[in-house]
């Protein structure tokens, strides 16, 4: 895609849509903003869209769709079985994403569950790039473990490594021999590594992986939530593809995969997911699972104007101009908050701008969860909603242990075509002063903590009065304003 310039030199990500159905905001005042945390439990995904300005929490199911994909939703087939939107899905899957077979499921993670309950049992092993929060709590749930393999540069914050998101080649090759490769049922690969900060791989280690699997015998399992923005970065970064399209970076990734799986929350800014792969053996291992646990073969759990949105939006995938409008505005919040010296996730990957809480909040230990109140604090001074992903989003050991994370990060998502750059520069703005006034920012502790994904509902309270005086000092400084 070719580059648009500005005549004064600066780096401006330029929407390339226009608006033309909107949806009313509100920026509360920041007395209701500290009632509702209260309400809250100090944990941003509790929160009710009433009292939230711009909500960051995720991309999932929060991108903007297209008006082909509105149109396409009025065409849906309501049928139980045979509907032709599933056709038009599965046609859609081979075209883009160039695999045979499609299984249809409601969500990223139903796909995760079938996968794991198809291969995973008491002593697998899964290794992976890095984990995300259901992958591994469907496979830990089966009895299996997971071990993480990136190379040392991925938990570097300040770095300009293009491809964080690498597999470790040697790391795996160790772990196979170690563990046997009888006991290792695929190897995961997550494409724009979420919960490092959105990070890539190259296409380069993917066929190194490739390699590795071949040898011993191993499946590859690719997690395409993310995968449009891996290939937006391949062409940005990768030297060999550099002259390349969308289209030819997808289906080369896909076609190193012996399954892949998706959430269409994310990929295809709608609804659903799915699995798809070209072995057959491997369709029929799954395929009895998903009437089971997910609908029929035809529909899988998505509602069929879903299935048509899917279907469009995977087609929009392969247009580089609607597939950079995300990550080039994330990376101008990323540059532009490292410019005033907020230690930030670098180089931007995607999905969000990634904010290094570990050293926002250098004084509050990992105890306290640093992540946690930073995402409490920025939502309290500007109705601003950001995500946790740092110590509160793990989950304990066996023995109910604390297991802290690599990173402590605040996830600013960056949903495709929803912001305006003024909405940006008010991200950057508040944040920029909570980063000034980050002393005042204090820890949190759990009064309610559910034993499994606790970081969707656990409840939280600050370790002391530090939300008040955060808030007499924002009045102090902005007065009236909201
Ligand atoms: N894989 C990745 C890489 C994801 O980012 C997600 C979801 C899933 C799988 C699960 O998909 O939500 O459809 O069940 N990520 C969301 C996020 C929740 O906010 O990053 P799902």
């Amino acid at each position: 895609m070719q580059e648009i310039k500005f005549y004064s030199g600066e780096n401006i990500p330029l929407e390339l849509h226009k608006v033309r159905i909107v949806q009313k905001l509100h920026l509360v005042p920041i007395e209701r903003r500290l009632e509702a945390l209260y309400e809250g439990g100090f944990n941003t995904f509790r929160l009710s869209t009433k009292d939230v300005f711009l909500d960051m929490l995720t991309d999932s199911g929060t991108n903007a769709m297209s008006d082909n994909q509105l149109a396409a939703m009025m065409q849906g087939d309501d049928a139980y079985a045979g509907s032709q939107s599933f056709y038009r899905l599965e046609k859609a899957v081979q075209d883009v994403l160039g695999k045979k077979y499609l299984l249809p499921v409601h969500q990223g993670r139903a796909a995760e569950n079938i996968i794991a309950l198809a291969y995973v049992k008491k002593g697998s092993l899964v290794p992976m790039n890095y984990h995300f929060t259901t992958a591994m709590a469907h496979i830990t749930d089966k009895g299996g473990q997971i071990v993480e393999l990136l190379y040392d540069e991925a938990y570097v914050v300040n770095s300009d490594h293009p491809f964080k998101g690498n597999m470790n080649i040697e790391k795996l090759e160790e772990v196979i021999k170690r563990h046997s490769a009888a006991n290792i049922p695929f190897i995961r690969m997550e494409a724009s590594t979420n919960l490092i900060g959105g990070q890539p791989f190259s296409v380069q280690n993917l066929r190194d992986v490739r390699a590795i699997a071949d040898k011993y015998g191993i499946r590859i399992v690719l997690d395409c939530s993310l995968l449009g923005e891996n290939a937006y970065l391949v062409l940005k970064r990768e030297e060999e593809f550099k002259n390349s399209d969308m289209a030819t970076v997808l289906k080369t990734m896909t076609g190193l995969a012996d399954l892949c799986y998706f959430s269409a929350r994310k990929i295809s800014s709608s609804r659903g997911g799915g699995m798809c792969t070209d072995r057959l053996e491997i369709m029929k291992e799954l395929e009895a699972l998903v009437p089971l646990y997910e609908g029929f073969l035809t529909y899988g759990g998505i509602s069929i104007r879903e299935i048509e949105a899917m279907a469009v939006g995977l087609y929009e995938t392969l247009d580089e101009t609607m597939i950079c409008q995300s990550p080039n505005f994330i990376k101008y919040l990323v540059d532009s908050l490292d410019a005033k010296g907020v230690p930030m996730i670098k180089p931007a990957g995607v999905l969000g701008a990634h904010v290094d809480a570990m050293q926002v909040c250098a004084h509050i230990p990992q105890t306290e969860y640093p992540a946690g109140a930073l995402a409490s604090a920025l939502f309290l001074i500007s109705g601003i909603r950001g995500m946790e992903r740092g110590s509160i989003s793990n989950q304990r050991d066996e023995e109910g242990n604390e297991t802290y994370a690599d990173m402590e990060l605040l996830r600013l998502a960056v949903p495709r075509r929803v912001f305006t750059l003024s909405q940006i520069k008010y991200v950057e703005d508040r944040m920029h002063w909570l980063y000034d006034n980050r002393e005042l920012i204090g820890g949190l502790k759990f009064v309610y903590e559910p034993p499994v994904l606790r970081f969707f509902m656990g409840g939280l309270e600050p370790t002391s009065d530090w939300p008040q005086k955060l808030m007499a000092k924002f009045k102090a400084d902005f007065g009236e304003s909201l």
